[in-house]
């Protein structure tokens, strides 16, 4: 079973005694409500890393004032149970006020990457991830650290951040697993109504589709503009969907370097948000 640590002088401890031992230390942060996309990258640490630390931390800080923290599912015993099966050897679940302590002022913003896609939609969203993210990393000291593409512009803020403050990390991306029907694995497809569930998997077609033509080198913008108007019909609300270069994620007119097809609609009252490759 993974060892509970809420202690921060505890984990340093026990990640400083494994690491005096010589061995590699990996981190899966997560906000919990595990699934098997969570357990994925837990297996894909233990195959990089003889110890796995995974920290479970509803983020209040990149919520906006009108998002679900207060209602994000939090399941912390069910946790522990699914990562003993996964193999972590510790589980970080450190409470906010070791996270943010009265007087905490510190926020880590990063320019270009957020300026586009989720970010204008949920201001102040990634600069809570880099920071949440970089005190993790400094709080657990991995030797690496894993992200799902599933959240494809954070692993890019995230490996800039790193790169930028000379973080000692490597950062992996890990591909994204989906339902058998295509759906991307999220803590949130709870909320999805069982007609909405039916629904649900219409994103990851469009994704599919644009990207299988955009490959070809065709111009993207009728194919994002048909992708669009499929996914309205079908009863998504769309916020973006797009094209973008897969490093600066810059929209592209046609594809002649690695892109990604990314996108976050509504289903009813719950945001969904995709990506594939080019
Ligand atoms: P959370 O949404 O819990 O996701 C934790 C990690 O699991 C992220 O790296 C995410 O990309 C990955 N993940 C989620 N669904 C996945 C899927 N279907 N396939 C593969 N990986 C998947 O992302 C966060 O938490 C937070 O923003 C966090 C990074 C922990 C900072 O608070």
């Amino acid at each position: 079973n993974p060892l509970p640590l809420s202690d921060l002088a505890t984990l340093r401890a026990t990640v400083a005694a494994w690491r005096a031992e010589g061995e590699q230390v990996a981190l899966v942060p997560t906000m919990g409500a595990l699934h098997e996309g969570h357990l994925r990258l837990v297996a894909e640490a233990r195959r990089r890393a003889r110890r796995v630390v995974v920290s479970i931390f509803v983020n209040p800080t990149q919520f906006g004032p009108t998002e679900d923290f207060s209602r994000y599912p939090r399941d912390v015993t069910a946790d522990l149970a699914a990562l003993a099966g996964a193999g972590a050897d510790a589980a970080w679940t450190p409470d906010v006020a070791t996270m943010y302590p009265p007087g905490f002022a510190t926020r880590i913003e990063v320019s270009g990457l957020t300026e586009g896609l989720c970010g204008p939609l949920r201001p102040g969203h990634f600069s809570g991830v880099a920071t949440v993210v970089t005190k993790l990393l400094n709080q657990v000291q991995p030797h690496i650290a894993l992200f799902g593409e599933k959240d494809f512009q954070q692993l890019r803020v995230i490996q800039r951040t790193v790169a930028d403050l000379d973080l000692p990390v490597v950062i992996e991306g890990v591909p994204t697993i989906r339902e058998a029907d295509g759906l991307a694995l999220s803590s949130r497809n709870r909320y999805l109504s069982a007609d909405e569930r039916r629904v649900a998997p219409a994103l990851h077609e469009a994704l599919s589709g644009i990207a299988k033509a955009a490959r070809t080198g065709a111009p993207v913008a009728p194919l994002v503009a048909d992708g669009a108007a499929r996914l309205a019909a079908a009863g998504f609300t769309v916020q973006y969907l797009a094209v973008c270069d897969a490093e600066t994620l810059a929209a592209v007119e046609t594809v002649t370097a690695p892109a990604r097809v990314l996108v976050a609609a509504y289903l009813g009252r719950t945001r969904l948000i995709d990506n594939v490759a080019v």
